[in-house]
C-alpha cells in the first residue's frame, strides 16, 4: 500500500523561489525568432520583446532569468550589445551553428525583459575569452548611480538609473566550453575575477562560481577548498540524457525510453547529495548556495531543424522529469538556493515553443504553473512509502511527493505517478491541520508522448482533479497512471 504522511504544522526550510528560475541563451531560436522579434508590427511586442511570451512567463511567477549563456557567455563581449542597434557588431556564434549574432538583443534589452517579466536578472560574465577589466566595467556600467564615464554612457544609451542586479556568474562550464581549465587553475582565476566583481552602488553581489557537471566531484572539492570564501554560490549542471551519442527522439519513444529518462532525472538526487556532502565539509553552515543553473531533458533535435539549435518537442515525459526534479530540489533546499531549467523558449526543455505568430505552452510549462505555490513556501516534513515502478530488472519509485505551506497557511501537495501503466491508490495521513477544502488539478494524457503542437495547442493541459476523498484527517487519492497532480488544501 502507498502511504504518505504529512506533518502540516512542521517547520521545515523555505523553498527558495529562485529554485523556479529559468535560463535563456543566445542559442538557436531562443532569442532571435523567439523572445526578440524586433520592433516591427508583425508580432505584438513591447520594445521588440514578444508580448505573448512575457504574459505566459509572468503567469509562472518567474523569479529570475539567467543570460546570456551557457557556452555563449564565455564568448560574449558586452560592448557589442550596447548603443544604437544599427551600429552594433555582428559576431559569429561559434558554439551554436556559426550563425551571425547581430547583438540586437544586449544588456538594455535583457534588463527590459526582466523588468517586463517582473523577475531578477542573473547574468553570467565572460571568463573564458574576456578580461577582468571587461567584467568589472560591465558591472560599473550597469550598477553605478554616480557620475562616472561608464554610468554616463549607460545614460546616453537610454537608461538613467542603475539596474537592480544581485546574481552574477563568473564564467560557465570553465572545465569545457568556458576555457577548458583544470579545477586548480580555475579556482585561482575565479579568485582573481571575483575580487573585482562588485556592486558599484553599495548593493550586494551574489557571485556564482562556474561549477561542475554531473559527477565531477573533484571540481566542487577544489573550488570549495580554494575559493569558497570568495563566492556566494557554486554552480552545477546536470541534464537528463539517455546517452550523449544517442539521445533519442523527444517524441518517438517506447516504455524503455520513458523509464530511462525518468531514471536519469532521478539521478539528480544522488548528484546533489554528493556535491552537497563535499560542500558541507568546507561550509557546514551552508552559506554557499548550490546553484543548479542548467538542468532538464536533452533529446535529439526535431527532425528537419538545425541540430545546433537544440530545438526539441516536449511531452508528458518531460513534464514528469520537471516534477520529479523540482521535488528533488525541494528536498535539498537547505543547500540548493537556485536552479534554472534550460532553456525558456524554443531550446531544450522549453516552457513555450513558437512558430511565426503562434505560441504554444509545453507540458513542462504546466508543471511550473501547477507548482508555483511552492515558491518561498515552508517545506513540510513528509514520510512516503511507495511501490516501485519496475521495468525489466530496474525500478524507480512509483510515487514522488512534496508538500509545503505558504504564508497564508494554505498547503500545496504535489504528486507524481511515474508508471505509464498503473494508477496508484495513495493513503495520505494529515497531522497538525484541520484543512477541510481540497482543490485538485492533474496533468496526464492518453499516451506517454502526448504533446501540444501548433495544430493542436491544448492536447495536454491541467484538468480539474477530483479522484480523492477526505475523512478523519485522511485523504485517499487515486493517482492516474503517468500523471502529475497538485492539491491545494485550505
Ligand atoms: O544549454 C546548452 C548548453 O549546455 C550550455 O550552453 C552549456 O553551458 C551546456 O553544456
Amino acid at each position: 500500500m502507498n502511504r504518505l504522511t504529512i506533518y502540516a504544522d512542521g517547520n521545515g526550510p523555505t523553498i527558495n523561489r529562485h529554485i523556479y528560475g529559468h535560463f535563456a541563451e543566445h542559442l538557436g531560436r531562443c532569442f532571435y525568432d523567439g523572445i526578440w522579434v524586433g520592433e516591427g508590427p508583425a508580432i505584438p511586442n513591447t520594445r521588440g520583446i514578444r508580448d505573448d511570451i512575457v504574459a505566459a512567463l509572468r503567469r509562472l511567477n518567474i523569479p529570475n532569468l539567467r543570460w546570456p549563456g551557457g557556452c555563449f557567455a564565455d564568448d560574449y563581449h558586452w560592448r557589442d550589445g550596447i548603443g544604437p542597434r544599427a551600429g552594433r557588431s555582428g559576431r559569429v556564434n561559434t558554439h551554436w551553428g556559426n550563425v551571425v549574432e547581430t547583438n540586437h538583443f544586449g544588456t538594455h534589452e535583457f534588463m527590459d525583459l526582466c523588468d517586463q517579466l517582473g523577475c531578477e536578472p542573473y547574468i553570467c560574465g565572460n571568463v573564458g575569452s574576456g578580461t577582468v577589466q571587461e567584467m568589472r566595467d560591465w558591472l560599473e556600467y550597469m550598477t553605478f548611480a554616480g557620475d562616472s564615464t561608464l554610468a554616463n554612457e549607460r545614460r546616453q544609451n537610454g537608461h538613467d538609473d542603475p539596474w537592480p542586479l544581485t546574481y552574477w556568474g563568473v564564467g560557465n562550464e570553465n572545465w569545457g566550453c568556458g576555457g577548458n581549465m583544470r579545477a586548480e587553475f580555475y579556482a585561482d582565476v575565479y579568485r582573481r575575477y571575483a575580487t573585482y566583481c562588485r556592486h558599484f552602488d553599495g548593493g550586494t553581489l551574489y557571485r556564482i562560481a562556474g561549477g561542475s557537471y554531473g559527477t565531477n566531484y573533484h571540481w566542487t572539492d577544489v573550488l570549495m577548498r580554494e575559493a569558497a570564501s570568495y563566492m556566494e554560490g557554486l554552480s552545477l549542471h546536470h541534464y537528463s540524457i539517455i546517452e550523449w551519442s544517442n539521445k533519442g527522439s523527444a517524441t518517438d519513444f517506447d516504455e524503455s525510453g520513458w523509464f530511462t529518462v525518468l531514471k536519469k532525472a532521478l539521478c539528480m538526487d544522488t548528484v546533489i547529495g554528493q556535491h552537497s556532502a563535499i560542500m558541507d565539509r568546507y561550509d557546514p553552515e551552508r552559506r554557499v548556495g548550490l546553484i543548479v543553473d542548467e538542468w532538464g531533458t536533452w533529446h535529439d533535435a526535431e527532425p528537419g531543424t538545425d541540430p545546433a539549435f537544440l530545438y526539441q518537442q516536449n511531452t508528458l515525459r518531460d513534464a514528469l522529469v520537471a516534477a520529479l526534479t523540482l521535488h528533488i530540489f525541494h528536498n535539498h533546499c537547505e543547500r540548493v538556493h537556485m536552479a534554472n531549467i534550460a532553456q525558456t523558449v524554443n531550446v531544450l526543455q522549453a516552457m513555450v515553443l513558437t512558430q511565426g505568430q503562434q505560441m504554444i505552452l509545453t507540458p513542462t510549462y504546466h508543471v511550473f504553473e501547477m507548482f508555483k505555490g511552492h515558491q518561498d513556501a515552508t517545506r513540510l516534513p513528509i514520510l512516503l512509502d511507495t511501490a516501485d515502478y519496475v521495468v525489466g530488472d530496474a525500478a524507480i519509485p512509483q510515487i514522488s511527493a512534496s508538500a509545503s505551506r505558504n504564508a497564508a497557511g494554505e498547503m500545496l501537495v504535489t504528486l507524481c505517478n511515474t508508471s505509464p501503466n498503473r494508477a496508484a491508490e495513495l493513503i495520505c495521513n494529515l497531522y497538525g491541520t484541520d484543512a477541510v477544502t481540497v482543490a485538485g488539478r492533474a496533468l496526464t494524457a492518453e499516451s506517454m508522448n502526448t504533446r501540444n503542437t501548433f495544430e493542436s495547442p491544448e492536447a495536454i493541459q491541467p484538468k480539474p482533479f477530483e479522484q480523492f476523498s477526505m475523512g478523519d484527517g485522511r485523504l485517499t487519492i487515486e493517482l492516474p497512471a503517468m500523471s502529475v497532480v497538485a492539491l491545494t488544501l485550505t
